[in-house]
């Protein structure tokens, strides 16, 4: 049947999408899928029955794509997509709802606070350091990519950092440092039989494995069998409940820290939709299993469901 690559769409994570949707293209049509691009941006998503196509692959990301209303459109119109269904993809947009459910399940994740834009005046920004340390993590919660993220170091820098995120978000998540490695750990499949990748552990440069670190620069190093196995076996086993619980199916990404003086892993995040560029880590995971890039696009549309 015909099938639709999702890509760019309205979120602040659009470029990133341009280059993950291209590459699922040409990977599907390169295996003689009959695949064609659609940015739901540009024309209603009515246009897919329209035009009766039967399948549709998510290489969205962010709001509108990757949040559950995307896939709540594509249940009402019937057509078959990639990933997790609406009410997964809705929590793991929500950095804050999904730590509720990972802690309510005694699984680890930074300490943080939740604030939202009229509780943050100049005074309780000034005290936030005080209750979670410096550095402190400033995110808006509904954002992916590092968009709006920062690393605040002292008192000086909180100010500006709201700021920075409260251009995304009207509610921010505060977070505490877990010095250390990112890890990051995909999982495919779905329910008892999803199954957790190998590990990735990312040494940026700086140290901070932001926007440029993460799709522009070409010094990230990302490390496959650095952990020592029973760690690696952990964390797979802690990330693997992790997707569960929000009840994701198809794939997903969680990200996560290691903290370096007790190796201990705390969960940052699950992405539900992710990053299928150059140089994302899911196709350079897939790889380490024998799946190449081409043989995963096309693992992941045969997984495909309403
Ligand atoms: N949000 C980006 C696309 C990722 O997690 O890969
Ligand atoms: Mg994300």
């Amino acid at each position: 049947g015909k099938v639709a690559v999702l890509f760019g769409g309205s979120s602040a994570e659009r470029p990133v999408s341009l280059m993950s949707g291209a590459g699922v293209l040409a990977a599907l049509q390169s295996l003689g899928v009959d695949a064609h691009p659609f940015d739901p941006a540009e024309r209603p998503l009515q246009a897919l029955k329209d035009e009766g196509f039967n399948r549709a692959f998510i290489a969205l990301h962010g709001r509108g794509g990757e949040d559950g209303s995307l896939q709540g459109a594509l249940e009402c119109l019937g057509i078959p997509y990639t990933g997790s269904g609406v009410m997964a993809s809705a929590i793991a947009m929500d950095k804050v709802s999904t730590k509720r459910i990972w802690i309510a399940e005694g699984l680890p994740t930074p300490r943080a606070l939740v604030l939202a834009r009229h509780e943050l005046t100049r005074e309780r920004v000034r005290t936030i350091p005080d209750e979670l340390g410096l550095p402190v993590i400033v995110k808006p919660p509904h954002e992916g990519s590092s968009f709006g993220v920062s690393k605040a170091q002292g008192y000086s820098d909180m100010q500006g950092a709201v700021e920075l995120a409260l251009g995304f978000d009207d509610e921010l998540l505060f977070e505490e440092c877990i010095e250390g490695p990112e890890l990051t750990c995909a999982v495919l499949g779905d329910g008892q039989d999803a199954q957790a990748l190998p590990v990735v552990e990312i040494r940026a440069v700086g140290g901070n494995y932001d926007y440029e670190n993460k799709y522009v620069s070409d010094s990230t190093q990302y490390l496959f069998g650095s952990l020592p196995a029973a760690l690696e076996a952990e964390v797979q086993a802690l990330v693997l409940k992790a997707y569960r619980l929000l009840g994701c199916r198809g794939w997903g990404r969680a990200d996560l820290m290691l903290r370096q003086k007790d190796q201990k892993p705390f969960l940052l995040e699950m992405n539900t939709s992710p990053g299928m560029t150059s140089h994302s880590l899911v196709p350079k995971a897939a790889k380490q299993i024998g799946l190449d890039y081409p043989q995963l696009c096309l693992w992941l549309l045969a997984q495909a469901r309403l």
